[in-house]
Parts: C-alpha cells; sequence; structure tokens
C-alpha cells in the first residue's frame, strides 16, 4: 500500500484536484510530530482564492468524518494539513511489501514496454581507462540500473572512439618500434608507449607524420593490412576495458562505436544538404545555428572529412531505427555539452520531433586533494591504478581492525571499490567535485564504508539471533527511532522515481545514506537481541528489511553489499 497515494487521493477527491499534482505537493515533514505526510496549501490558495488554513481546514473536514482505517489524525498547522498514520498498521504495510518484493523493492512498471537507450563511458580506444572516464562510467550505468528497475527496457551502448587520425600514427609506431609479442604482454599501455614515443621521434624525423597520413588513408581505403592492425588495437583495448567494466559491474549492450558510421555520414550528409540546412563557410560546410544563439554545427571539413557531431547525427539516427528510443540520454562531462545541443537541433530543423527525446546528460570536473598518488604519470591517472590502490587501503586498514576476516581480499575490493563508486555518486552531477581517499573511507562520514557496514552489521544482528522471525508482528514495533527508520524503507520507490527523472543518481545514494543513518539510530536506542521475544522478531524483521533495502539501493548504485567486513 503506498500511503502517500492514499492520503493524495483523499485530498484529491476533496477539493477536486489531480492526484498526481496533490501527491508532488505531500511532503515528508523533517520533524515527526509535525506529521507523517504534509500537505501545503500554498499553492491552491492562488488557484481558490482563499487562505491556506482555510483550505486546510476545509479539506480536514471533508476526510475526517469518513476517516480510513490506516490514518489516526490530521492536524492544521497554519497553511499545512498535517496526516498522522496509524503506526501499526504502517509498520505492517511497509514490512510486508518489502518481504514480498525483495529485490525488486522500489521497482515499478511505467517504463514497461519503453527503451531508453543510454551513450556513456565510450572511451577512445588504444589508450588506458583514466580518471575522466569515471564520471561518464559509474553515472551511466547507475541510471541504466535504475531506469531498469522502473521496467524500461535499457540499452547501454559504449560508443567506443574507434576512428580518427591516430590510428595511422599508431600503426607507424607499432611498425617502427613495436613487438607484437609485448603488445600481447603489456596491452593497451604498451600502445600508449609506442603513441607517446611516434610523437617524441616525430620532432626529429617530420617524415613519420606523412607515413601516418598515408596509413590512415590506407585504413579508409579499406587496405587489409592497415584495417587487420586498427582492428587488432581495438580488440586489445575492449578486452581490457572489460575487465574494468566487469570489476565495477558495468552492463553494456552494444559496442557500436564510431568507426561503424564511416559507410553511413553519406546519406545524412545528403539529407542535410536536401534539406536546405548545408552552408559552405570558410571551405568547411556547416549547418548555420545563429538563430538559436550557437556556432554553427560543423559536417563537412574543407578536404571533405567528416566530424565528431556528423557522425553523431549518423549514430542518432541508428539509434532511433535500432531501437525506436522513448529517450536516448548521451552521459559525458559538461565541456560537450554545446556539442550536444548543436547536434540534437540539426536533427530538429531536419524536421525529426524526437529532437526533444535526446538529452545530454552532463556532470562537472572532477580534481584531487593533494598529489600523494603514486601511480600518477603525468597528468592522468589510470583507472585500474586507483581502484587497485583504493582496495589495498582497505585491505590494510582490515588487516590492522579485523585481522580474522575471511577472504579479507574480496571484502577489500568490494569496499574501496564502493568508496570510489559512492563518492563519484554522492552530489549533484553538475557540481564540481575534488576527491580525498581520507573522506570516501571514513567509517563514520556519509561513505559507501559507512553503509556497507551497516548492512554488515544487519547480517550480524540477524546471525546472532538466530530466531525465526517470520511470524512478526510489526505492531510492536513503535518507538520513535522505528517509525522513523520504516518511514524511510517506505519513500525508496519515490527516490528511485526521482532520481530516473532527474538523471541524477545521487539521490539514491543520499536516500541509502540516510536509511543506513536511521538504521543505526534505531540500533543505538533499541535494544534487539536483549528485548522481550515478539519485540525482538519485530526488530529482527525490522532488520532484514532493513538489509535488504541497503542492499537493493546499493545494487542501483553497482555496489556490491558484504555480510561481514
Ligand atoms: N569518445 C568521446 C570522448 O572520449 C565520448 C563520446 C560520447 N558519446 C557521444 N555519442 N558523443 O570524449
Amino acid at each position: 500500500m503506498d500511503f502517500k497515494m492514499e492520503i493524495a487521493k483523499l485530498i484529491s477527491a476533496a477539493i477536486n484536484a489531480d492526484v498526481q499534482e496533490v501527491a508532488d505537493a505531500l511532503k515528508i515533514p523533517p520533524d515527526p510530530t509535525m506529521g507523517d505526510f504534509a500537505f501545503s496549501c500554498f499553492k491552491l490558495a492562488k488557484e481558490l482564492r482563499q487562505a491556506p488554513p482555510v483550505i486546510a481546514k476545509d479539506i480536514a473536514s471533508k476526510i475526517e468524518p469518513d476517516m480510513p482505517e490506516f490514518l489516526e489524525k490530521t492536524d492544521i498547522a497554519g497553511p499545512y494539513l498535517n496526516f498522522f498514520v496509524k503506526r501499526a498498521a504502517f509498520a505492517k504495510a511497509v514490512l510486508s511489501e518489502i518481504t514480498a518484493k525483495g529485490d525488486k523493492y522500489g521497482s515499478s512498471d511505467i517504463g514497461a514496454g519503453k527503451t531508453i537507450v543510454m551513450d556513456y563511458s565510450s572511451p577512445n580506444i588504444a589508450k588506458r581507462m583514466h580518471i575522466g572516464h569515471l564520471y561518464s562510467t559509474v553515472i551511466g550505468a547507475a541510471l541504466n540500473r535504475i531506469n531498469n528497475h522502473l521496467g524500461y527496457n535499457v540499452v547501454g551502448i559504449n560508443y567506443l572512439g574507434d576512428w580518427g587520425t591516430q590510428f595511422g600514427k599508431l600503426i607507424v609506431a607499432f611498425k617502427s618500434w613495436g613487438k607484437e609479442e609485448d603488445v600481447v604482454q603489456g596491452g593497451v599501455e604498451e600502445l600508449e608507449r609506442l603513441y607517446v614515443k611516434f610523437h617524441v621521434e616525430v620532432e626529429a624525423n617530420p617524415q613519420l607524420e606523412a607515413d601516418a597520413r598515408a596509413w590512415m588513408l590506407r585504413m579508409q581505403k579499406g587496405d587489409e593490412e592497415a584495417l587487420r592492425l586498427w582492428e587488432w588495437f581495438k580488440e586489445i583495448s575492449i578486452t581490457e576495458y572489460e575487465k574494468m567494466y566487469k570489476r565495477l559491474n558495468i552492463p553494456f549492450d552494444s559496442y557500436r562505436g564510431e568507426s561503424y558510421y564511416n559507410d553511413k555520414m553519406g546519406a545524412v550528409v545528403d539529407e542535410i544538404r536536401d534539406k536546405g540546412l548545408l552552408k559552405e563557410s570558410e571551405g568547411a560546410m556547416i549547418v548555420d545555428l545563429e538563430e538559436y544563439k550557437m556556432p554553427p554545427c560543423l559536417i563537412l571539413r574543407s578536404d571533405g572529412g567528416t566530424l565528431y557531431p556528423t557522425r553523431d547525427i549518423a549514430a542518432a539516427f541508428d539509434r532511433k531505427q535500432m531501437y525506436d528510443f522513448h529517450k536516448s540520454l548521451y552521459v559525458t562531462d559538461m565541456r560537450q555539452s554545446l556539442h550536444f545541443a548543436q547536434f540534437f537541433k540539426v536533427i530538429g530543423l531536419m524536421g525529426y520531433p524526437w529532437e526533444n527525446d535526446m538529452v545530454h546528460v552532463p556532470y562537472g570536473l572532477l580534481s584531487f586533494e593533494g598529489d600523494n598518488l603514486s601511480s600518477r604519470k603525468g597528468n592522468t591517472l589510470i583507472l585500474a591504478d586507483l581502484f587497485d590502490q583504493a582496495a589495498e587501503k582497505v585491505l590494510g586498514i582490515i588487516s590492522e581492525k579485523n585481522p580474522g576476516l575471511a577472504d579479507k581480499e574480496t571484502v577489500a575490493e568490494q569496499v574501496g571499490t564502493g568508496a570510489i563508486v559512492f563518492s563519484a555518486l554522492y552530489n549533484t552531477r553538475i557540481k564540481d567535485t575534488v576527491f580525498s581517499w581520507d573522506r570516501i573511507f571514513a567509517f563514520d562520514g556519509e561513505t559507501s564504508p559507512y553503509v556497507q557496514y551497516t548492512h554488515a552489521r544487519c547480517s550480524s544482528v540477524l546471525n546472532k539471533a538466530q530466531m525465526d522471525y517470520a511470524d512478526a508482528d510489526p505492531a510492536k514495533l513503535a518507538t520513535g527511532e522505528e517509525f522513523e527508520l520504516i518511514k524511510t524503507l517506505h519513500i525508496f520507490s519515490e527516490k528511485v522515481a526521482e532520481a530516473a527523472a532527474k538523471y541524477e543518481p545521487f539521490i539514491i545514494s543520499r536516500y541509502v545514506m540516510q536509511v543506513a543513518r536511521a538504521y543505526n539510530k534505531f540500533y543505538h536506542d533499541n535494544p534487539i537481541l536483549r528485548a522481550d521475544e515478539d519485540v525482538q522478531k519485530a526488530r529482527l524483521m525490522l532488520t532484514k528489511c532493513t538489509k535488504d533495502v541497503i542492499a537493493v539501493a546499493l545494487g542501483l548504485l553497482g555496489i556490491k553489499a558484504p555480510d561481514v567486513m
């Protein structure tokens, strides 16, 4: 039973308003003495030309004579109409829903029959993934799982940057200084080394530049050797990226990258031209966007070469045709915002209303506190190193604090990666953030280790009790802390929907933090194992429900919930 929705229905019947609008205006007051749900009459006041307290009183007088079973009372506080639910009925409804739904708790089917295409991570191949790929990867994957929880069919696309002049250079470098077995051994790191060497050597030997252009031309013309090498570089890159994706549990359905559109852009350019949108400017072909207060969108270079926007337009058509998407999301840092706005507009000008179904999901910049990252080379920090260091640090902490823990390495990996992912998903996307090792591991801070620890605490309580609580009576849960915790568990589905609507995984991170805090407060003030048997059973059931909700919420973020820590 969705209590908020039930109350919204009562109000909307009383004032003849839209249920969803009412539900949106129903809030959970931070101070529980103000009620469990509060309806603000401010907005209605304008519409109805009445003072808010008068409206509140009117609604109350219509609801009270026929108070439903689950409501204790209503209370008018200034412009607010506050509702108090019957705690026993509430506890029973919430706990039985969590128990019944299990890992589907908080899910819905509002997305049923609709497809959301998501473009995230999308690194440029032949380079190792670095810190710059962290946000796109984890934000994209979290939104994928969140939308999936809402019943959408989600298609995760890794739009690899797998075409461009850099491959001509890489082929020259490999043929001049590379060895097959070194590349097989060293993987992408070796490719990177060769690429860097090219840039060093070309200073003294400009002929290399011409050679690279020649190889690129051979690639474009379909030369067998050129394409074989390029395919091989691509394979090595994907194999390595997949290790990272597996480590972080990042889902993808397609690796269709930029190169796939090589022979598909001609048709797009023709259509843009046929629709009278293509203009010449300084030798290049553009779509003028001055009317929309944007610089022109570049379609063809002066040498006829295609560009990043051209490929993206071709890819957008491909996705629309393949998946007939309800929405198509692109997760990149905000420096690409203009690029997306421009090519979305071009598609709109071409006459396609689904221009408006494409959404750029931008995020801010990440920087580092201090410079204590041992494997920092130049300015890039390699992603795999970052996660290795995190796991290592956690292993150190465990070895010191809990040396007897079984399977320490697995737990260290789960807590280490969790800490980084959680910190990347803890703030609104657009905010620039500073990474600090101290902050992400603080066991008493707003961190994943704190949440994971709470989950492990729940497991340990259940283990110690060794009691069957399946027939527990949730009506026994009547203390303030118990009720607060249950209320927090209750709002999960609302949070999932909000996170999806705003493309903001941090709503889930903050939520799971709130659950962990509420549990720890309950745990601190309410004895479980020393309570009378019927109370003990109810508290164990509450513990089990909390544990499950934490695991589901962390799971949406891509974080594991260990049972011991
Ligand atoms: N490969 C690009 C980069 O590394 C990101 C691609 C984003 N997706 C897109 N459809 N443009 O910056």
